[in-house]
């Protein structure tokens, strides 16, 4: 027998409610675009249902600096009501986090889209959880500085979505992920009430760090309404260094020298193996050098001297040379650099345009066990009969690894949960984790307990019970709220 829902639904008079606080322009009850809504880019075949939320809103900025007024409405109606409330951003994220598992009401933020603020003289700006990633790095550009996440989906992605995510990218290696930009957050709270976090303020220990509890929360400790960011000095000069090797083990086996004897850290460090730069090659049309190679990585380079920036670029290709590459290519004007790191963007694209059975694992190790990882995943593809494409942040030990299985394969499903089991198995005694900037969401929750332990897994469900005493807030992510109501679907 079902266990009866502990949520409240979505009636008619939930609607008209909603109606009366966005104006009947911001509330959606359209099915089409309900699912629309209801996904992000995991394949929506991967559930064992389809998810839809019952009814979907746009909050606005109302023009004047108080932007939480429609959000905290919101939050106050479902709050009384118990009506599970998922934020959304740009529907990049893939880990099914903004997938309304349980119905109710699903926020979208793309009308909450300002920047609001670049302040130079504390370098940091302000923004709205709807602004596109890209146009937060090149308002920053423009004033001569960075923003330094760079998530591969930056073009697309909401500034809100990858704090909720901490999503990660290409820049970690030297900047560290979102997170690491954030100095401060508003947040509306499960009940309606607004809060500040932080502030622009460089060091604070003022409290608990509920601003980099938030960043990660997926959306489950309560909604992001503003975000100021941290800027720096923008690098004048930059140059990607696109280095074949023979094999991926002497590609990996190169990334700490580069610290270590080339005594240079790099804005990115990125792997991508054969396999994925063939995927990549065929979806864009194109062609990079030696790409026959086992591995190529990326190395970029950036500083404020010319000739300092020439220097690190010799020292690390000569450097790469002596360590076995097969090449050094050096891409220092914006057409090279860019087709390079088209290529590498287009990775996650491609493999799903040419595959249709594959687990997408997003694995961190420590870095100098990534070796051993790439090993296990060798004999796993052996054992299994499939293929794996690896790539990503190698520089960070945060592997992308994709399991690969032929389309016309029964039982894919399957051999392949088995074959994920036993790689998460190796992935632990490495003393590596579970997800490195994609999130845990709906896809990744059942493997937690694998991860964390027992106590850790409390002390989440304590911390959510004290945001969000009614787990209202993106339900069915992250955290374990209760066991038996989860299963039965509640
Ligand atoms: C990437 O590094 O390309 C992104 O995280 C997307 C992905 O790997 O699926
Ligand atoms: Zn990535």
């Amino acid at each position: 027998m079902k266990e009866p829902s502990r949520f409240g639904t979505v009636t008619p008079e939930v609607v008209e409610q909603l109606s009366a606080i966005l104006g009947t322009g911001g509330v959606s009850v359209d099915g089409e675009k309900i699912a629309a809504y209801s996904r992000d880019e995991v394949a929506e075949r991967f559930w064992d249902r389809p998810y839809r939320a019952e009814v979907l809103v746009f909050p606005e900025s109302t023009g004047h600096a108080e932007s939480t007024g429609h959000v905290s409405e919101i939050l106050r109606l479902a709050n009384e009501r118990r009506i599970p409330v998922t934020p959304r951003g740009a529907g990049t994220g893939l880990s099914g986090g903004a997938v309304p598992a349980f119905g109710g009401i699903l926020v979208s933020f793309e009308r909450m889209n300002r920047i609001l603020e670049l302040d130079t003289e504390n370098l940091c700006m302000t923004v709205e959880p709807g602004v596109i990633t890209a146009e937060i790095t090149r308002a920053a550009r423009k004033a001569g500085l960075l923003y330094a996440g760079d998530p591969c989906s930056g073009d697309a992605s909401f500034i809100g979505g990858n704090v909720a995510e901490n999503a990660g990218g290409n820049k970690v290696i030297k900047y560290g992920p979102t997170g690491s930009s954030v100095l401060a957050l508003e947040v509306v709270l499960a009940d309606g009430s607004v809060t500040w976090f932080g502030g622009k303020r460089r060091k604070d220990v003022t409290g608990y760090d509920f601003v980099h509890l938030m960043v990660g929360s997926e959306g489950t400790l309560g909604i992001i309404t503003k975000i100021v960011l941290k800027l720096l000095p923008l690098p004048a000069f930059g140059v990607d260094l696109l280095i074949p090797f023979p094999t991926v083990e002497a590609a990996i086996r190169f990334v700490p020298r580069i610290a270590l004897e080339g005594r240079v850290t790099p804005a990115s460090i990125e792997l991508v193996d054969h396999h994925s730069l063939s995927q990549a090659e065929k979806f864009l049309n194109t062609q990079l050098p030696f790409d026959q190679a086992a591995a190529h990585l990326i190395v970029q380079l950036e500083g404020n001297d010319r000739e300092v920036v020439a220097d690190e670029t010799e020292r690390v290709g000569k450097l790469a040379l002596e360590k076995g590459a097969l090449e050094v290519f050096v891409a220092d004007n914006r057409s090279s650099r860019d087709k390079l790191w088209k290529a590498r963007k287009s990775v996650a694209e491609a493999i799903m345009v040419y595959y249709q059975n594959y687990a997408k694992e997003d694995l961190v190790v420590p870095t100098d066990r990534v070796p051993d990882l790439l090993f296990a995943v060798d004999a796993l593809c052996r054992k299994w009969r499939m293929e794996a494409a690896n790539y990503g942040h190698v520089g960070d030990g945060n592997i992308h690894v994709n399991l690969l299985m032929a389309d016309d394969r029964p039982h894919w499903h399957e051999d392949m949960e088995q074959a994920r089991q036993e790689l998460y198995e190796t992935v632990r005694q490495l003393g590596g984790t579970l997800s490195g900037e994609h999130g845990i969401g709906l896809k990744r929750k059942a493997y937690l307990p694998q991860f964390l332990d027992a106590p850790q897994l409390e002390l989440m469900r304590r911390v959510k019970l004290a945001f969000d005493p009614n787990g209202i807030l993106n339900p069915g992510k992250l955290v374990f709220w209760d066991k038996k109501t989860e299963e039965a679907g509640a």
